[in-house]
């Protein structure tokens, strides 16, 4: 037998530029955190209404473990579900407007498991070419057969549908990392002309877009037949969700493998989640985070970087370099100004299409983000770019 050579692995990932290391933070998430002593700017979070650092929800958090206690010393069917469990998945089904809805640890446990559990032998699921490493894998757990389509790309989607008949098609609601939004109007006529389910991971739509924050659906008002997201992004909490029929709910919690045999999540999340989504209903927060992507894209635009900056704004801006050294360089020389926007890799992105990934807040400043404007110039002009 051979092992595998870790030691060379490791090499070759360094040699390719896809070495990737973690930065620890000394403070809770904030457009602001400290690391190593100093307070630099957050351009790298999910946190994007500026939730998730609050007293407010560790409060709640630290109110509910005092009641419920830290673990849950169960899988959620048995003994590990309390009525904290069930209050957040009726909070969650009311936000996302559906009848019921069911919580997972995370989002990426949410979209392996409910994938596989939703598509048989003999279906087809279509799924597009950016969608989420958690579809991905999902995918590659499910017995269907699985069909990539190029990214938006619906003309491609039809005639691959024509070709495989029944099925899913799978989509993020906003692209990870690219921040674009899906065509869920035309996703719906064509899941409805070929009598498909649609499934729609919501993670980053979630508490951002629509009426009150009810996310992509809601944006573009537009029934999906699976609603999934997570309550770690915008939500500020920690934990994944699918919203649906009362009766796909009732399937899932019988069938999808990462529900089924993990231990539930802590009451404490849930009791946060569910204050997390009460706040995600009030409009304050959104009109200060579309204020500060306004912004940050007018600076953008400004610096004249070739990037384009139209569709409809959500706080996820991609600035594409290309390059792994490079996108790493950049992401660097901003560091040592003070501003962390992490840089994005293959296989997070497509080869060529490295870039920094800046995601913003409700809580950034004007002049945060002026100054991290100004550390991207600096570092771009370094490099040479
Ligand atoms: C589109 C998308 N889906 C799913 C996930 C997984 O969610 P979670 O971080 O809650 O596991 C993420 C983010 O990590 C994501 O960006």
């Amino acid at each position: 037998m051979t092992w595998l050579d870790i030691s060379k692995e490791i090499e070759r990932i360094k040699e390719r530029g896809l070495y990737r290391k973690m930065r620890p933070y000394d403070s809770s998430q904030g457009p602001r955190v400290f690391s190593n002593g100093s307070s630099i700017i957050n351009l790298s979070s999910n946190n994007y209404l500026g939730i998730a650092g609050s007293v407010e929800l560790a409060e709640v958090a630290g109110n509910a473990i005092r009641d419920w206690g830290v673990g849950t010393s169960g899988s959620r069917l048995i003994g590990g579900t309390t009525r904290m469990h069930f209050d957040l998945e009726e909070e969650i089904a009311s936000f996302k407007g559906e009848e019921a809805s069911l919580a997972f640890n995370c989002g990426y446990m949410a979209n392996v498991s409910t994938i596989p559990s939703l598509s048989g032998k003999e279906m087809t699921i279509y799924s597009d070419s950016l969608n989420h490493a958690s579809i991905i894998d999902g995918c590659r757990l499910s017995k269907a057969r699985v069909e990539i389509f190029k990214h938006g790309d619906l003309d491609e989607l039809e005639k691959s549908i024509e070709r495989y008949g029944n099925g899913m098609i799978v989509t993020d609601g906003v692209f990870s990392m690219t921040g674009e939004v899906a065509k869920l109007r035309k996703l719906r006529k064509i899941a409805d002309d070929y009598n498909l389910l649609l499934y729609m991971d919501d993670a980053h739509g979630t508490g951002i877009l629509g009426k009150s924050g009810r996310g992509t659906a809601d944006y573009f008002n537009v029934k999906v037949d699976i609603n999934m997201g997570t309550l770690s992004k915008a939500v500020g909490v920690q934990g994944g969700f699918v919203a649906s029929s009362k009766e796909r709910i009732d399937f899932l919690a019988n069938t999808a493998r990462g529900f089924i045999y993990s231990t539930a999540f802590p009451a404490a999340w849930a009791a946060a989640a569910i204050r997390g989504l009460e706040l995600c209903k009030e409009e304050k927060r959104r009109k200060m985070l579309f204020h500060n992507v306004e912004y940050m894209r007018e600076g953008l635009e400004s610096l004249d970087l070739g990037q384009n900056m139209n569709g409809i704004p959500t706080p996820i801006i991609p600035v594409v370099l290309g390059g792994n050294n490079r996108v790493v360089k950049v992401s660097e020389l901003m560091f040592k100004r003070g501003v962390f926007c992490h840089p994005i890799r293959y296989p997070t992105v497509p080869p060529n299409k490295e870039m920094l990934r800046i995601t913003l807040m409700a809580t950034h400043k004007e002049e945060d983000l002026d100054f991290a404007l100004g550390a991207l110039k600096e570092a771009i002009k370094e490099v040479g770019l």
